[in-house]
């Protein structure tokens, strides 16, 4: 087994094995990730997102991404990023038939070479025992997560003031709440999100806040200064959702209650899975971590 730098033309075949690896975990069976694709073959819209991600960080975090490759195949990946002094794991997946024979281990060696010099780490950790042993050896504190799903019962949703639609010119102030809350801004990721998704902003006189929102009304990262600001974006995140739309909120810890508490609201609901691994940070908060950005 080599694990050698991922280059852009091992993309296709990383996705590929990702794809696999997460139908796989769909089955009662096997530990459960999410966000899943799609049941089935990948979709256009699933596996482009997936690619484009895969380029966005190639070009810039090229050192802290890595495959392991057998007999000329890709088995696995890990992609990792550096924003400021926070490093965070991206993507972590081994072939189903690769797994649990220290594939893992090599490429997460691997990945966290490219954390040299940053103050702290952050990780989003599906409920598989084997990734989660992973990431406590590593050094992590695992925290473990709630996620959130069904579809908004829309006679909950209050009208929400103070939150207007956002765009790339909002990245300094997008910047600064990160700053506060997290202790890092999200850089050239901010871009990337604002192309891909829908941006919520609220900038008022007692704080500030911003909320990726994708098509079906779930949050896919928001932050923010105060909690009754992550409220009123977070209801106006679900109040996009379209009539009996599936959304789901993830990643929360204890520390995001004002979350969950909008959520039980909205008529969603809550189950656990995974951790939120951390090293050298507590739980942002409020804050809703990006699983691919964190
Ligand atoms: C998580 C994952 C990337 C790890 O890769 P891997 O090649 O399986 O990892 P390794 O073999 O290096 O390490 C697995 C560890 O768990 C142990 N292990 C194996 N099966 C296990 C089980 N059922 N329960 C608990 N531990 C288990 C192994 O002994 C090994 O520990 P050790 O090195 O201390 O002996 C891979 O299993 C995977 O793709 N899982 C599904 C996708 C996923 O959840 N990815 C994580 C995204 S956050």
């Amino acid at each position: 087994m080599l694990i050698r730098p991922m280059r852009d033309d091992d993309i296709g075949a990383a996705r590929a094995l990702t794809h696999e690896e997460l139908q796989l975990s769909r089955s009662a069976t096997r530990p459960a990730s999410l966000p899943a694709p799609p049941a089935g073959p990948p979709t256009p819209d699933w596996s482009g997102r997936w690619e484009r991600r895969a380029k966005h960080l190639l070009r810039h975090d090229a050192e802290g991404c890595w495959v392991a490759e057998t007999d000329g195949e890709v088995v696995g990946v890990a992609m990792s990023l550096r924003r400021e002094k926070l490093w965070g794991l991206s993507a972590f997946f081994v072939h189903p038939q690769a797994q649990g024979a220290g594939v893992g281990a090599a490429l997460l060696d691997a990945a966290l070479g490219y954390s040299q010099g940053c103050l702290r780490g952050i990780i989003i950790s599906t409920a598989d025992p084997r990734a989660a042993r992973r990431y406590r050896l590593a050094g992590f504190t695992l925290h473990p997560t709630i996620r959130v799903a069904g579809t908004v019962d829309r006679s909950a949703i209050p009208v929400v003031d103070g939150v207007r639609t956002g765009g790339p010119g909002d990245q300094d102030l997008c910047a600064s709440v990160d700053r506060r809350v997290r202790g890092a801004a999200h850089g050239v990721d901010h871009e990337f999100l604002c192309a891909e998704y829908g941006l919520l902003v609220s900038d008022t006189f007692t704080g500030s806040g911003y909320c990726f929102v994708d098509p079906s009304g779930s949050p896919v990262l928001l932050a923010a200064t105060s909690r009754k600001i992550a409220q009123r974006l977070l209801w106006a995140a679900l109040a996009v959702s379209p009539e009996g739309a599936d959304v789901h909120v993830d990643y929360l810890t204890a520390d995001q209650e004002w979350a969950v508490d909008v959520a039980l609201a909205a008529g969603l609901s809550l189950r656990t899975e995974g951790y939120l691994c951390l090293r050298h940070m507590r739980p942002p908060a409020p804050y809703l971590p990006s699983g691919a950005f964190l």
